[in-house]
């Protein structure tokens, strides 16, 4: 049997009084791309920061790679690759300078640095401060893989890069993975997670909803098909099979679940003549409300 790669046992962490996260257990097996979904305030970068140790747990465990975290052990960081949420990177300093920066502070060598810096088209000589926020995202994600890392630990990664660069991120991810690293990849985007991630964690107001394999996820996460009909009749609607439906003046939203074949539904739909019509892919608000209407 495969050991976790990173553990977490009843982690809680409170700041003063105000909740961070709450009582989370989870097991990341070596290997994997592991989701960790969850809208704003969540507590995902509160258990982020527990895991490479600059957040000090109120109580819980964690274990990567089979050490427990803890201040008297900050060498293991040196087999992680961390993407923060934020950067706070030094603005005087010209990437390439930066880049160096960061490779003395490591024991082990950046032997991914030059592929990577052309692989994200780093402008290399130009001052962090005179970078955009995407470029500057960018440099993040070079310094933070460049040692070729055994696990990956991304807070919302994705957040600020244009789609070309996000695709290039998740392609870097999907080879990473087969080269067998293990990834722990925090975002509130479902669709992203859907695609790339093997399994995931979803977790609301600091507590974990559910752990999903991530085709059990696809199976049962509906969309949302928009419609905007001239007349829209909750009856006419309701005979063609659309049982969770809100009408709100002209604009019709229908649940789909993902495992129904949609064809002869939008067949009939479409004899109505509808104005406009967008079928989205799934949101995570979506999914919560299909959620908790199927826990009723
Ligand atoms: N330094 C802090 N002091 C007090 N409360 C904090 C602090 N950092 C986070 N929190 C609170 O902890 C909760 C979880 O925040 P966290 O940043 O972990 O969420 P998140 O899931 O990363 O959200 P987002 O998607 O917005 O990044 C929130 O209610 C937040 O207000
Ligand atoms: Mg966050």
């Amino acid at each position: 049997m495969k050991k976790p790669k990173i553990k977490i046992q009843n982690l809680t962490k409170y700041y003063g009084k105000s909740r961070g996260i709450e009582n989370l257990s989870l097991e990341i097996m070596e290997g994997e791309i592991f989701g960790f979904l969850g809208p704003n305030g969540a507590g995902k970068t509160t258990t982020i920061r527990c895991m490479i140790n600059i957040l000090l747990p109120t109580s819980g465990n964690i274990w990567i790679n089979g050490n427990k975290v803890t201040r008297k052990n900050p060498e293991i960081r040196e087999n992680i690759g961390y993407i923060p949420g934020e950067f706070i990177l030094p603005e005087n300093y010209t990437v390439n300078e930066f880049l160096s920066y960061i490779q003395n502070m490591r024991k082990n060598p950046s032997k991914r640095r030059n592929e990577l810096v052309e692989r994200f088209t780093l402008p290399q000589k130009k001052k962090i401060g005179e970078l955009s926020k995407g470029n500057k995202q960018k440099v993040g994600i070079v310094a933070a893989l460049m040692h070729d890392p055994e696990i990956l630990i991304l807070d919302e990664p994705t957040s600020g890069l244009d789609p070309l660069l996000q695709q290039e991120l998740y392609t870097l991810l999907l080879e990473s993975k087969k080269e067998g690293k293990t990834i722990f990849f925090s975002s509130h985007n479902l669709s992203e997670v859907q695609r790339i991630c093997d399994r995931v964690a979803i977790i609301k107001e600091g507590t974990l909803v559910k752990v999903e394999e991530i085709h059990t996820l696809n199976k049962n996460v509906s969309r949302k098909l928009e419609v905007q009909l001239k007349h829209p009749n909750e009856e006419q609607l309701r005979a063609l099979g659309a049982n969770l439906l809100e009408i709100q003046g002209d604009k019709v939203s229908i649940l789909v679940p993902q495992s129904a074949s949609i064809k002869p539904f939008l067949e009939n739909l479409l004899l109505m003549e509808p104005e406009e019509l967008s079928y989205p892919p799934a949101s995570l608000e979506d999914y919560f409300m299909q959620f908790y209407k199927t826990q009723k």
